[in-house]
């Protein structure tokens, strides 16, 4: 397999993404993906046959297998999407958080920079280790603050984004310490395709069907910034072409709503495309209580990689969010098959008490 890319948690909402729009490009890839309860290979369903793509279920953790992988395909880039990736869940279990988040990535990193140095000259040169991180290191934003750049102090809120902060300085101090030549992104809220539907947009859609109430946390006045993951591989894929090693790039879409304007743009869209003789579907919205140390407001200030890599985004927020609801709609199969018995079961853990 020649140049290609090793993405971890390739199986997950984003990294299939990726996985799926960097074959489109022509380049081999292997995936590398534990398959916890959000990583699912019908994501990857489409590339079955595909000779140019491995699938290897495992650990980043496992250094073994992970020196064993990068021995035998050589690839010229490692993208790390693997992590733990929902607050709630952070929440009520922290540990699992460091577990990958932070000790994964730091055994990844490892295995990274032993195989980077017994490159040549020229491929290591051309290696990139980038690493997939989030607007949430940086904190919470007043309504009226500036958006986060890249020289935004972080100030975690959440053990997963504490998780996720303490990843993306060990990634900093590979690249200062040792000279891996490391890329970060920090990339604000997604949705799109086969996003599991414990986060806010496909659990809206799904409630909806079942006509279960749609849960929204304290007053549905905090604010995210939302963007398309077509979008955000897209990027992702800009900075590993042309980023400068060390270096950070905010990715955002300039996109800012608040929780209750999304429910009430998901219904509306539902209301049109799926119509219910019972009512407009609003009437499921519900306000619960909010999550502990809920951050008031993201926003991404995404001059750099605008300005230096030349990237916009090309989704806007209402036409995407109609493709994404109409994708849920058209792929009931997907999203049925996501909810085993541990969704329901977390789905009773998070909020039958609130
Ligand atoms: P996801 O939960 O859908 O996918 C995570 C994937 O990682 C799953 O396939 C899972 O099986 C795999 N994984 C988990 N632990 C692993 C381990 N120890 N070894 C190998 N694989 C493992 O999450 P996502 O939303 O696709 O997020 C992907 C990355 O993007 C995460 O690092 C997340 O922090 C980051 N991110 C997410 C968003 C968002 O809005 N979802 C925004 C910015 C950044
Ligand atoms: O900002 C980037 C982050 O976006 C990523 O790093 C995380 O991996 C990703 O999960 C996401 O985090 P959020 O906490 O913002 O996403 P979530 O979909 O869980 O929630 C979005 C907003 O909606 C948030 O303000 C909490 C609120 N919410 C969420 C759920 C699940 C509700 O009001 N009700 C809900 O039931």
């Amino acid at each position: 397999m020649n140049s290609c890319h090793l993405i971890t948690g390739g199986a997950g909402f984003i990294g299939s993404c990726h996985v799926l729009q960097t074959r489109a490009s022509g380049t081999p890839v292997v995936t590398l993906d534990k398959l916890t309860y959000s990583g699912n290979l019908a994501n990857l369903a489409s590339l079955a046959g595909d000779a140019d793509h491995v699938f290897v279920q495992g650990d980043i953790g496992n250094s073994e297998l992970v020196a064993h992988l990068l021995r035998t395909h050589r690839p010229s880039a490692v993208i790390n999407f693997a992590a733990e990736s929902h607050v709630d869940r952070s929440i009520l279990d922290p540990e699992a958080f460091v577990r990958t988040n932070v000790l994964g990535t730091t055994a990844l990193l490892r295995c990274v920079l032993a195989y980077w140095r017994s490159l040549k000259e020229e491929e290591q040169r051309r290696f990139r280790f980038l690493h997939v991180s989030t607007d949430e290191v940086f904190g919470s934003l007043g309504p009226e603050e500036p958006a986060f750049t890249e020289h935004t102090p972080y100030a975690p809120n959440s053990p997963y984004a504490a998780s996720k902060a303490a990843s993306d300085h060990l990634v900093r101090a590979f690249h200062e310490t040792y000279g891996l030549p490391v890329l970060l992104t920090n990339c604000s809220n997604n949705y799109g395709p086969r996003q599991f539907p414990e986060k806010l947009i496909p659990l809206l859609v799904r409630n909806a069907l079942d006509r279960a109430p749609l849960p929204i946390y304290g007053t549905g006045q905090n604010v995210r910034d939302w963007l398309h993951v077509e979008d955000h591989c897209a990027a992702i894929a800009r900075v590993l072409e042309a980023g400068t090693p060390g270096r950070s790039y905010n990715i955002g879409g300039r996109a800012e709503r608040n929780n209750l304007d999304v429910a009430r743009a998901v219904c509306a869209i539902l209301d049109e495309e799926r119509p219910h003789a019972d009512g407009p579907y609003a009437d499921l919205i519900r306000f619960v209580t909010d999550r502990p140390g809920h951050d008031w407001r993201y926003a991404m200030n995404c001059d750099r990689i605008e300005r230096e890599l030349g990237w916009r985004p090309r989704h806007s927020f209402d036409s995407g969010l109609r493709d994404t609801v109409r994708w849920y709609l058209n792929n009931g199969d997907w999203l049925e098959a996501v909810q085993s018995g541990a969704y329901r079961q977390w789905l009773e853990t998070n909020y039958a008490g609130r």
